[in-house]
């Protein structure tokens, strides 16, 4: 572990992300192999989001995005989705004073409009309490999907163009990244998904082009620390080209 720990050392020069997105899969396989309800899953999978939120702040990582709920997953068994809802609600009100104690600023992403006003408030709740904090961001996808989240901003570009605030031929890049959600939040630098699929789910689909993907077995109850420690060197020894050749990427 001190190895690990020392090869994570800023100071050193080795590159710390900022930016972990994590895909949380596996819960409900986690809860049924011990013969349990998927709910029992969910409830057990905050204890790897506080374990990941508290190991990622500790590396000194800027940004942490976690997928807790897709707008696909409302099509799940009602029952699911009002135990989910308030598994977010009683979690944003139990972990703030965590979350405040760890300086971490809470954002969102997603149809926000569509969670019950419950979970809303107590998010927005969340988001105000913690908007002075300076430590980690912890940025929840909530009814999320990238698709979603694409279709908003070419809406929202559109009724600029409709009005004469842009104009479409000289459309960039730039507009489309300040128009998406996560307009604010740079993209990441490593995505990691739990439970053995080896697939993206909709999840960030326009940020996630030069992102880092790491695919692990263990479902997200099981995931630890360690695991994460791991993912991260790994990262290290990998080269970012951004389309260029070796020699031309310059290393930080
Ligand atoms: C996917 O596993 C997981 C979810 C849809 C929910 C994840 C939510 C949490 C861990 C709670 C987090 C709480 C906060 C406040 C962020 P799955 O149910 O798809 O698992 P399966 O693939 O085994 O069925």
């Amino acid at each position: 572990m001190k190895e690990v720990i020392h090869n994570l050392n800023p100071e050193k020069g080795v590159k710390i992300p900022t930016h972990i997105a994590f895909i949380m899969d596996g819960n409900g396989r986690w809860a049924k192999r011990k013969g349990q309800k998927r709910t029992f899953g969910h409830e057990n999978g905050v204890e790897t989001v506080r374990a990941m939120i508290e190991a990622a702040g500790s590396l000194g990582v800027k940004y942490v995005t976690l997928y807790a709920f897709s707008t696909e997953n409302w099509k799940r068994p009602q029952e699911e989705v009002d135990m989910l809802m308030s598994l977010f609600v009683q979690s944003i009100k139990m972990e703030l004073p965590n979350l405040m104690k760890n300086k971490v600023k809470l954002a969102a992403i997603g149809n926000l409009a569509a969670l019950p006003e419950e979970c809303l408030n107590e998010l927005n709740e969340g988001i105000r309490e913690t908007a002075q904090n300076t430590g980690l961001t912890l940025v929840l996808a909530l009814s999320y999907s990238a698709r979603w989240e694409i279709t908003e901003m070419v809406r929202r570009i559109a009724q600029k163009v409709e009005v004469n605030k842009l104009d479409a031929a000289s459309i960039t890049n730039e507009d489309v990244v300040n128009h998406l959600d996560t307009s604010s939040i740079p993209d990441p630098d490593i995505l990691i998904r739990t439970g053995g699929e080896l697939r993206l789910s909709n999840f960030l689909l326009w940020q996630l082009a030069y992102t880092e993907l790491f695919f692990s077995d263990k479902m997200w109850p099981d995931f630890r620390k360690e695991d994460l420690h791991k993912i991260i060197l790994d990262y290290q020894s990998r080269e970012r080209r951004y389309g260029k050749i070796s020699e031309q990427v310059i290393s930080h």
